[in-house]
């Protein structure tokens, strides 16, 4: 087995662990031995132990555009796990942190990082694209006769070890429980933030929030914390009205109850329509019922949608 030279003057050897490996657009996953590499200079390998799924990864499963198209493939971007060795030079985090994957990596000095009103940082934002490390344009993964497996969103978690830049790591405390904090690497940021962060809402402001995902959910609990007086849940599914109620939601509408369109019945329901709407299915024609859904002097509307 090849071993390099990693931070601290210790030895970091490949690894040969089991992954999820995806070979083709909505074939079964291959439970399968794979070849982990060493990671190198500024890289981290993490032992996976917790890892969830993201719409995103069913949607890269699919192939459901161009970019996601490559094969053979470890998917997976929402995980939690313990580092196991550190590339060279890296100095923020040690072997044994507790750690997330964040398939938004922060370097921490472009421009983009560096202003208040954005963390889509220009090296390490997520990008469907890429599919090799950006140190060398390899991969970290190889099947066991030695071809390349590609990477996704900068993490790439169905795997019981990865390799990921430490820009794509954020350390997190011990005590915290691993198997939830999964839930922080994606849906809870994305959708917390777009109503808190994107949007910043205010105490009394009107929400509709259509999707009631782990996204959407997390919408309307962002919603709930900053005060709105109204949040309307849409959903095809009426399972989610319970979980939307028990996160904040006052209203819930599932779109097949309706003779009339979402949005006429949301602005029935809001005396012209809500202050804010989020998309949070990655559908098109909900974004559409989304901005119509809200009023006409509305200075703030902030659609969300899936944009990889
Ligand atoms: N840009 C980002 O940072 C980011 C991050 C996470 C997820 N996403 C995207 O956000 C979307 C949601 O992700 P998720 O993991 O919450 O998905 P999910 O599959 O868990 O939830 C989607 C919800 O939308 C509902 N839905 C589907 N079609 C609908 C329709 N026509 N009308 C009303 N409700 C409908 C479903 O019943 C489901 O409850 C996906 O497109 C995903 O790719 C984007
Ligand atoms: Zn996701
Ligand atoms: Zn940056």
């Amino acid at each position: 087995m090849d071993a390099i030279e990693g931070a601290n003057d210790h030895y970091a050897s490949e690894i040969t662990c089991t992954a999820a490996v995806a070979w083709g657009p909505g074939q079964p996953f291959s439970l399968q031995q794979i070849r982990v590499q060493p990671p190198q200079k500024l890289e981290v390998r993490i032992k996976i132990l917790f890892t969830s799924i993201c719409h995103t990864d069913l949607s890269a499963w699919l192939g459901q555009n161009e970019s996601q198209r490559v094969y053979p493939r470890i998917l997976g971007h929402e995980a939690s796990g313990v580092v196991e060795s550190v590339g060279e030079g890296v100095e923020d985090i040690t072997e044994g942190d507790h750690v997330l994957t964040i398939f938004n990596g922060e370097c921490g000095e472009c421009t983009y990082c560096k202003l208040k009103t954005t963390n889509l940082c220009a090296k390490f934002r997520v990008d469907p694209l890429q599919s090799v490390m950006r140190n060398d344009g390899k991969t970290r993964f190889l099947t066991q006769d030695g071809k390349p497996i590609y990477h996704f969103l900068n993490t790439s978690t169905f795997s019981e070890y990865t390799v990921v830049d430490s820009a794509c790591v954020v350390k997190i405390n011990p005590k915290a429980p691993l198997n939830t904090m999964t839930l922080l690497s994606c849906c809870l940021s994305t959708g917390i933030g777009s109503v808190i962060n994107t949007a910043n809402i205010h105490q009394g402001s009107t929400v509709a929030v259509f999707g009631l995902g782990a996204v959407g959910l997390a919408a309307i609990l962002g919603a709930k914390t900053r005060g709105a007086s109204t949040i309307i849940g849409i959903d095809i599914n009426n399972d989610k009205r319970s979980k939307g109620q028990t996160l904040g939601m006052t209203n819930f509408i599932n779109p097949s109850d309706l003779k009339t369109s979402v949005h006429e019945k949301i602005r029935d329901m809001t005396e012209g329509g809500v202050d804010f709407s989020f998309e949070c299915a990655g559908n098109l024609d909900l974004l559409r019922e989304a901005f119509l859904s809200t009023h006409d002097v509305c200075q703030y509307i902030c659609v969300y949608l899936c944009t990889y």
